[in-house]
């Protein structure tokens, strides 16, 4: 939109480490729900998730949502105010493995749980249904050590179709993600 970019330009160097921080805690979560799929795939000759997709929030959208919420728009708002800049969404087989993987993930020591909205158990009015954890884990840069905040969406093959139908048709159809 025509307020897009405020962000970059306020501080570019800033805005490149921001984003170079929340692509590190993608890769470090994917990494970790990865390793339980092999881990249990080893063990058990199945593995639980079917495939997983990561995005970072683009700078488009971080604006529009801070807009939305009526929030400052800057890189520390951004970071204080959003907790989905990183994003992963892990589909699973069956909804036996959405649990089964979510409490993996989330027993690990390092990772810790923020927030869980369990749609799968309470769906949406319209029908959506999907488990969205928000975790923190941390990220290890040059000089420190950084908490890191990362949506993790998980969602059965079927849910996955219906919402990307749905998604299509009706959810945001007009905004980035
Ligand atoms: P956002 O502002 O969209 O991030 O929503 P929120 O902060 O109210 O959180 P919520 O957990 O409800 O939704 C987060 C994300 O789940 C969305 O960005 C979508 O990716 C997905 N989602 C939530 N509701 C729907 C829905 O009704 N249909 C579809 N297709 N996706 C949904
Ligand atoms: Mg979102």
């Amino acid at each position: 939109g025509l307020f897009a970019m405020n962000l970059q330009l306020q501080d570019q160097e800033g805005f490149e480490a921001f984003r170079h921080a929340y692509r590190a805690a993608i890769k470090e979560v994917r990494t970790k729900i990865e390793i339980l799929s092999e881990d249990f795939a080893v063990r058990h000759d199945y593995n639980p998730i079917h495939h997983i997709e990561s995005r970072l929030k683009t700078t488009e959208s971080i604006e529009e949502k801070l807009m939305r919420l009526d929030k400052e728009i800057s890189i520390a708002s951004a970071k204080e105010n959003l907790f989905d800049i990183a994003g992963i969404r892990v589909v699973c087989n069956f909804i036996d493995d959405v649990y089964a993987v979510a409490d993996m993930l989330t027993s690990q020591s390092d990772v810790r749980l923020l927030t869980e909205k369990d749609y799968i158990k309470n769906p949406k009015p319209n029908g959506y249904r999907s488990l969205h954890l928000i975790v923190e884990t941390p990220i290890f840069l040059h000089d420190k050590k950084r908490m890191m905040k990362v949506e993790v969406q998980f969602r059965t093959i079927s849910m996955d179709w219906w919402a990307s139908l749905e998604h299509k048709i009706n959810y945001k159809k007009d905004m980035p993600d």
